[in-house]
């Protein structure tokens, strides 16, 4: 059970990853709406991620690694908590900006009304740290897990 439920939550945090990277690709070509939906995407398959996360962490379950270079995992393993734990405020100010934008442009072909440009200027300050970090902690999820299949022990609720 909690096995599966760590799978789960590798799966989604991966497809959020593509999700933001589809969500990129649609703003550098200038496609907004379509930019929103795949980043609403993103955002719900990271709130999967966050409740999956806690309910393993919940039902006690662990591993822990006993491969070659345990210093090089555990800083791994440490840059990945810091930035997911970072993830969390980084999305919703690029979320929270985004939002306010919207609702004082009226949709998204105004986005340079005076009300709204304050807000979209705010979103891409935002998402320039948003997007890297968003990226790194997918990444590193999938090879943690990776490392842990290949190298990992039950220590808890197995
Ligand atoms: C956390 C989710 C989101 C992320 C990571 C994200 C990421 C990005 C990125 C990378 C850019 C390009 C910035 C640049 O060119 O410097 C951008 C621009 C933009 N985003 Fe988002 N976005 C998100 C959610 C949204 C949502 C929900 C909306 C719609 C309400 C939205 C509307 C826009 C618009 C209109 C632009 C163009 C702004 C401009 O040209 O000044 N974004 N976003």
């Amino acid at each position: 059970m909690a096995e599966t439920i760590n799978q789960w939550s590798v799966i989604t945090i991966v497809l959020s990853g593509v999700a933001l990277l589809v969500g990129v690709y649609f703003i550098r070509h200038r496609n907004r709406e379509a930019h929103m939906r795949a980043m609403i995407v993103a955002s719900s398959l990271a709130t999967l991620f966050l409740v999956l996360y806690l309910t393993r962490l919940g039902l006690g379950y662990e591993k822990k690694y006993v491969g070659p270079n345990h210093g090089a995992y555990i800083a791994l393993l440490i840059s990945h908590i810091i930035l997911a734990a970072a993830n969390l405020p980084l999305a919703l100010g690029a979320l929270f900006n985004a939002y306010r934008g919207l609702k004082a442009a009226g949709n998204l072909g105004n986005i340079d009304a005076p009300g709204a440009r304050v807000y979209f200027n705010r979103h891409r300050a935002w998402v320039r740290w948003t997007v890297p970090v968003w990226l790194y902690v997918a990444v590193t999820g999938w090879i943690i897990y990776l490392l842990l299949g290949r190298w990992g022990e039950v220590i808890k609720g197995a």
